[in-house]
Parts: structure tokens; C-alpha cells; sequence
């Protein structure tokens, strides 16, 4: 049998990249190093000689990307003596953050939209200890506040306006360079607050400048189309949409993807909740991939702009997060075959396979 040694996590493995020292005390749950899969159904959909392939960061240790940026913010946090963080959140980050902050021995305060957490990530921050406060306004409203009152009591901000979340973030590209050899043409991202595009856009620019790779991608964000504030090119005050993930109105990191689009020669689009949902089930039932309808807006984006993309192009779908997110947008869009109530004989249940 071969030994592999366990991936050490993100800061270990890329430190050269990171602004850590020797002082800096590394809170990891072991994030990163996840992994690059080939979509082949998504590739046939596409229909041209390329390649598509999903940065499934579902597969971090809390389920979602938000790990690569927290395992850096906490650690700095710890390097600099705090003893609470705070975030708002539309779950993921909330679920992150209590999570290495209790790895770090510190408390963890949690600014969620009352009633539009999926149920997964709700469990996750009660499970780790988060001190948990719903508010009765949307994440736009939560974030204000949170930033005002870090400025005010002695607790850290660990949304993406901190940098060092991006700084982790940004190691997902170098990921994808390093298995694809070279940077893809397209990389396909939904965005909310819109901090891990600017992050894998930091990433890729990093390698490309240190020769790592030979080019660069062009930068496709995609929203969803109730919450598409990068796209309509102004403020939702009322975001809505299935991915609650991304039911975002006033992005923080605005000006940021703004200049990742003109930069990269990239472009904005937004997709229904029925793209969405129908890419959902096309990355369950054809890939055996299961994310959280934000994630499969990268999906649904690419289908939307399959026509534009050029014969030999390499692309990269992000999935942020795992499905196990949000298990009642599972059980409510599917075409699985459930039938309940059979009796345990072994005859009726051969007949209700179709034998
Ligand atoms: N996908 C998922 C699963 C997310 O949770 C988020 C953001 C995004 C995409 C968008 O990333 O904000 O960097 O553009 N979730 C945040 C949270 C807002 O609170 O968990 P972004």
C-alpha cells in the first residue's frame, strides 16, 4: 500500500505565500488541499472539445471554502492576543468561524438573518459553541453592525473586509495551478459579498507574477438573479433567492471584483433559482457531486455562457459548499424515486424494485 502523509493544511503547505512568522500560532483544522474533478456530463452539455473540471471546496473541514480564509484570520487573531471574533453571516462563515475560534481557545459571536440560515449551517454553529444572534433584517444589515461594533468593543471582525481572510482564500487558486500545471482560461465563481473572487484572482495574479503559470483566467461571477447587485450595477435592499448563501444586496468587496472583471477581461451574469436548481440536480444525479445551490450558480453560469467559451478551453467551476448545507432544498428539488410504507417481505420488495 502506498503511504501518503496527511495534507498538513493551507498555511503549512503554501507559508512562503501566506504573511505569517515564526510567532504566528497556526489554528488549522487541516482545510485545503481539496479536490479537482473532472465534469464529464457538464463537458458533454458544453459541447466542444474542452474541459470543465469543479474545485469542490465543499469538502473542507466545516463544508464550505470559508476554512481557507478562517484558519488565516484566527491564527492572526491569536498572534495578536484577541480572545473574541464576531461575523455576520449567511451561514457558512458563521459555521467557520465558530469552529476555529473554539480550535483557538476563543469565543465567537455570530450576526445571522433570522429565518434564512440553511438548517446545516445552523446546527454547525450550535455544535461548536457559537453565541448566536438572529436578527430581523438581512445579511447587509448584520454586517453594518457587525463592523461598527468591532470597532467598538474587543472583538475581531472576521468577515472578508479582514485580509487575511482573502490571503487563505487566495490558496484555492494556487491549488488549481498546481494540479492543472497551469492556470485554467475561465474560472467560474458565484458571488455574494464577493471576497472569494477577489481572493482566487489575488491567487492566481501571485503565481503568474512568480512564473508558476503561463497565464491567467478570465474571471466569470455569477449571481443569483434576485441578488445580483455586481450585475444590475447598484443596491438590492431586499435580496432574494434559493441560495441563501449569496441573498446578498450591498457586496463589501465591491470595488474589488469590479477591478478582478476589467482586469481578467472577465464578466458579471446572473442565474434563476431554476438554473440554479436545475445545475443542483445535474452535479448530484450525473456527477455524484452534492453542493449548496450558491455553489451550483458557477454551474448554471457556465451553461448559460457555454456559447461564448472557445473550443480547447480549460474551465473551473468553484463549488463552495456541501450539500449537507442545506438538506431541505435537497429534499425539496429532486427526481429521486422514494416510495414509503412497503411491508418487509422479500417478494413485495423485489416488486417495488421492478423485479
Ligand atoms: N458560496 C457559498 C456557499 C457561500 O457561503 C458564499 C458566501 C459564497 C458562495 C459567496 O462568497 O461572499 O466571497 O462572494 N457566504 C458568506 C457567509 C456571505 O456568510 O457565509 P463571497
Amino acid at each position: 500500500m502506498t503511504y501518503f502523509k496527511q495534507w498538513p493544511g493551507l498555511i503549512k503547505a503554501y507559508e512562503k505565500w501566506l504573511p505569517i512568522t515564526l510567532k504566528t500560532p497556526i489554528i488549522t483544522l487541516q482545510e485545503g488541499g481539496t479536490p479537482l474533478l473532472a465534469l464529464k456530463y457538464i463537458n458533454e452539455l458544453i459541447g466542444k472539445n474542452v474541459k470543465v473540471y469543479a474545485k469542490y471546496d465543499g469538502l473542507n473541514p466545516t463544508g464550505s471554502f470559508k476554512d481557507r480564509g478562517m484558519t488565516m484570520a484566527i491564527s492572526k487573531a491569536k498572534e495578536a492576543g484577541c480572545k473574541a471574533v464576531i461575523c455576520a453571516s449567511t451561514g457558512n462563515t458563521s459555521a467557520a468561524a465558530a469552529a476555529y475560534a473554539k480550535k483557538g481557545d476563543m469565543r465567537s459571536f455570530v450576526l445571522i438573518p433570522d429565518g434564512y440560515v440553511a438548517q446545516g449551517k445552523l446546527a454547525q454553529a450550535l455544535v461548536y459553541g457559537a453565541e448566536i444572534l438572529a436578527i430581523k433584517g438581512n445579511f447587509d444589515k448584520a454586517l453594518k453592525i457587525v463592523q461598527e461594533l468591532a470597532n467598538n468593543l474587543p472583538v475581531t471582525l472576521v468577515n472578508s473586509v479582514n485580509p487575511y481572510r482573502l490571503e487563505g482564500q487566495k490558496t484555492a487558486a494556487f491549488e488549481i495551478v498546481d494540479s492543472l500545471g497551469d492556470a485554467p482560461d475561465y474560472l467560474c465563481i458565484p458571488m455574494g459579498n464577493a471576497g472569494n473572487i477577489s481572493a482566487y484572482w489575488m491567487g492566481f495574479k501571485e503565481y503568474f507574477n512568480a512564473g508558476l503559470s503561463k497565464k491567467l483566467p478570465k474571471m466569470m461571477g455569477f449571481q443569483a438573479a434576485g441578488s445580483a447587485p455586481l450585475v444590475l450595477g447598484k443596491t438590492i435592499s431586499n435580496p432574494e433567492t434559493i441560495a441563501t448563501a449569496i441573498r446578498i444586496g450591498n457586496p463589501v468587496n465591491k470595488e474589488k471584483a469590479l477591478t478582478v472583471k476589467k482586469e481578467s477581461d472577465g464578466k458579471f451574469s446572473g442565474v434563476t433559482d431554476n438554473e440554479i436548481i436545475k445545475a443542483y440536480k445535474i452535479l448530484g444525479k450525473e456527477e455524484g457531486i452534492f453542493c449548496e445551490p450558491a455553489s451550483a450558480a458557477s454551474i448554471a453560469g457556465l451553461l448559460k455562457i457555454k456559447d461564448e467559451i472557445p473550443n480547447n478551453s480549460t474551465i473551473v467551476c468553484v463549488l463552495t459548499g456541501n450539500g449537507l448545507k442545506d438538506p431541505d432544498c435537497a429534499i425539496n428539488n429532486n427526481d429521486a424515486l422514494f416510495k414509503s410504507g412497503i411491508e418487509p417481505d422479500i417478494e413485495i420488495v423485489a416488486k417495488s424494485m421492478g423485479f
